[in-house]
């Protein structure tokens, strides 16, 4: 997959793709990266990307012309088009199945907006896909930006070593994931459950789907409402 980020702030991604799943992804050739300084693309002398609101009012607007003299290059001239990604609250929050269809496909491009928002024309003519990575408002699409590459590229097969512990994920199967222990088998009197210890891999199996279903339940009700409708009538009938 080809990821290009559009941002003020390069230096963030530094620290994101030198780590972890992204640097790995980068590593084994699954994953290129290509970041623009929205910067110089500016088209005034003072290299400035923001200006005032027109209509008034506090908080700067970023400057559409630097996105379309880029943008003619990194989108217009390419064949097949990429697919142009502006994170705002204003988009469809972003969730599991937004993670899996853009882990599909092929080349992304992200924009990172600051100040009060970006100029609507930059929008209205380059931007394919808005997400939101929940109620609330962040300052820059940077952490967004991270948010959401990480959720995609992470389900890129061969990406992670263990693809069945990313196909057991919270979310994966409508429900979230089950408590996990490690060793010690004991810790200041807390033990890990008896069950795990004992290697009757059906009992364990049983436990941990159960453990699942009373945390989704107990945690989020919504998600379990919705699991409950797609398995739940399935289930009653299977089971004897
Ligand atoms: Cl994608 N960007 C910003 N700035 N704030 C947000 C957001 C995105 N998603 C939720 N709040």
């Amino acid at each position: 997959m080809r990821i290009e980020i559009v941002t003020l702030f390069p230096e963030f991604f530094k620290g994101v793709f030198s780590q972890s799943i992204l640097f790995r992804a980068v590593k084994a050739g699954k994953l290129e990266i290509v970041i623009h300084d929205l910067r110089e693309y500016t088209t005034d002398q003072h290299h400035q990307a923001d200006d005032y609101r027109f209509g008034g009012g506090a908080g700067m607007v970023l400057k559409p012309d630097p996105f379309f003299k880029l943008f003619e290059n990194i989108v217009d001239g390419v064949k097949p088009r990429p697919l142009v990604i502006f994170p705002t609250p204003q988009g469809r929050i972003f969730d599991q199945e937004c993670a899996d269809f853009l882990s599909k496909e092929k080349h992304l491009i992200y924009i990172c907006g600051h100040y009060k928002g970006i100029d609507q024309r930059i929008i209205d003519r380059w931007v394919d896909k808005k997400y939101s990575i929940g109620d609330y408002v962040i300052s820059g699409g940077e952490a967004a930006v991270t948010v959401m590459l990480d959720a995609a590229v992470r389900m890129i097969p061969g990406v992670i070593g263990n693809l069945d512990s990313a196909m057991t994920d919270s979310f994966r199967s409508g429900l979230l994931d089950s408590f996990q222990f490690t060793r010690p088998e004991w810790i200041d009197g807390f033990k890990v459950p008896q069950i795990l210890i004992n290697g009757n891999h059906k009992n364990i199996d049983l436990w941990r789907l159960a453990v699942s279903r009373l945390v989704t339940k107990h945690y989020r009700p919504d998600l379990y409402k919705k699991y409950w409708n797609k398995n739940g009538k399935l289930e009653k009938n299977s089971s004897s």
